[in-house]
């Protein structure tokens, strides 16, 4: 076993946990003593293993250990590392040409990024799409061309929201430490709303959805007023922020109030799309159509790409030459979303999403029955997730969060936490994961809330 993990790499990895040092081990060790003199303390990483290679639902570090993977480098593998489809587009791309500049000369890749965005994303209207580089990027794309469509200023954003790191997507983003904490001043015309959250709302997970809608839409009109607001953008399922999922009817309720004050509809699906939720896009679940879309991470299979699609009228009001960037697009990353795109529709990867979901939500449900320090199960396909609390009540506990995070990485099991009281334990398997590696997983996440 030993040898074949040190032998082969992607998705040929041996599909097994299979730990030969301690976590992390001395390679691990002399690499991290090696980054601590040479990267910036301000990158901070998850794990404490450097990793060798990585596949399926694998991910080896440089001792050779084996891990279940159940974070896909946050929610981009969904295809698997190195899956096959995006190795062939990469390697013959990369053979004929790496980057000529969409702006400087034009390749068929990108337009064929486009063109399936177009056919992918909600809606049935014209749609146009741009090409990015990053999560961030787009958000900044999309609410600059908001702007210049609709001629307003104002952007409305929710509590728990996260959508980048950039001046503008940090004041998008709503919790300070890490994200924000020293790095102002922030881009203005930014109001923030309060999300519908139903394990924390008020008046209880029932009234949650139409409650809220009356509090945002009764905010929005007294506090900035609707002719004024360009964009309201929000995640459909919020990912940094708690994997926090709204009530149906919250997210059509507030489409609805966008449509009749000509406010754009931003849904930044950059870590919910492309079938992780169990549809290609998380608004899919409510028949919600956006406006405009910003898409990213698993688009492109691990290679970084970033899109903004949405209704030709609002995308072709920007002049010629006001959108772009140097490597917007480049052509080895198309090349790379065109076979990860292809490998979702040819392996039903939002079926396996579904699939992963009716496996996980269960057994997690059992979990919270026997460990109150649980206090709520959510999440839709494979973005699933665990809030902990001191037992009884709604009070934070990030430290049990911490500990079953640690015992997990030290047991061979890849699991991220998130939240803005960083109390969350998120699940994001790379949805071509094998059911066994599933079920061994959540065995070592049951170990570790034994053990707390
Ligand atoms: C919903 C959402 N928006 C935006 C971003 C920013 O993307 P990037 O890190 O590629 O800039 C992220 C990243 O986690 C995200 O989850």
């Amino acid at each position: 076993m030993t040898e074949q993990i040190a032998l082969a790499t992607g998705p040929d990895l041996p599909q097994q946990r299979h730990l030969v040092t301690e976590i992390p081990g001395p390679a691990s060790q002399a690499l991290a003593a090696r980054r601590q003199a040479s990267v910036a303390r301000g990158v901070s990483s998850v794990l404490p293993v450097f990793a060798r290679a990585a596949g399926g639902g694998v991910l080896v570090d440089v001792d050779g250990n084996s891990l279940i993977d159940f974070g896909s480098g946050i929610a981009v593998v969904s295809v698997g590392n190195s899956a096959p489809l995006v190795v062939e587009g990469v390697t013959e791309q990369v053979a004929s040409f790496t980057h000529t500049c969409f702006m400087v000369a034009p390749y068929e890749g990108y337009v064929r990024v486009c063109e399936e965005l177009a056919r992918l994303t909600p809606g049935g209207h014209e749609k146009r799409s741009i090409l990015v580089n990053s999560g961030a990027e787009a958000v900044e794309n999309a609410v600059k061309i908001a702007r210049l469509a609709t001629g307003r200023e104002a952007v409305v954003a929710f509590d728990h929201a996260y959508h980048g790191r950039t001046n503008l997507t940090m004041a998008l983003t709503a919790k300070n430490m890490p994200y924000k904490n020293g790095f102002g001043p922030f881009a203005g015309e930014v109001y923030r709303m309060p999300m519908a959250y139903p394990m924390r709302w008020p008046g209880g997970p029932e009234r949650c959805a139409a409650e809220a809608i009356d509090v945002v839409t009764g905010l929005i009109h007294s506090q900035v007023g609707e002719q004024n607001v360009a964009a309201v953008i929000i995640e459909p399922i919020q990912g940094e922020g708690g994997f926090i999922v709204p009530p149906d009817g919250f997210l059509p309720g507030l489409a609805e109030f966008c449509r009749a004050n000509d406010i754009v509809l931003i849904a930044d699906e950059i870590q919910s799309g492309f079938c992780r939720t169990g549809d290609w896009f998380a608004t899919q679940h409510e028949d919600v159509v956006p406006d405009l879309i910003t898409t990213a991470k698993a688009m492109a299979g691990g290679l970084p790409l970033a899109a903004v699609t949405g209704r030709a009228e609002l995308m072709d009001a920007v002049h010629p030459g006001g959108l772009g960037g140097t490597y917007g697009g480049n052509p080895v990353a198309c090349a790379a979303a065109l076979g990860a795109i292809a490998t979702m529709e040819q392996q039903d990867l939002a079926g396996r999403a579904r699939h992963i979901g009716d496996i996980m939500l269960p057994r997690l449900q059992a979990l919270a029955e026997k460990h109150p320090v649980i206090g709520d199960v959510r999440g839709r396909g494979a973005m699933i997730a665990v809030e902990l609390v001191e037992p009884g009540g709604l009070v934070p506990d990030p430290a049990a969060a911490g500990q079953v995070a640690a015992a997990c990485h030290a047991a061979g099991l890849v699991v991220l936490t998130c939240g803005t009281f960083g109390n969350v334990l998120r699940f994001l398997p790379p949805l071509v994961i094998p059911d066994h590696l599933l079920d061994e997983g959540l065995g070592i996440l049951e170990e570790a809330f034994g053990a707390l």
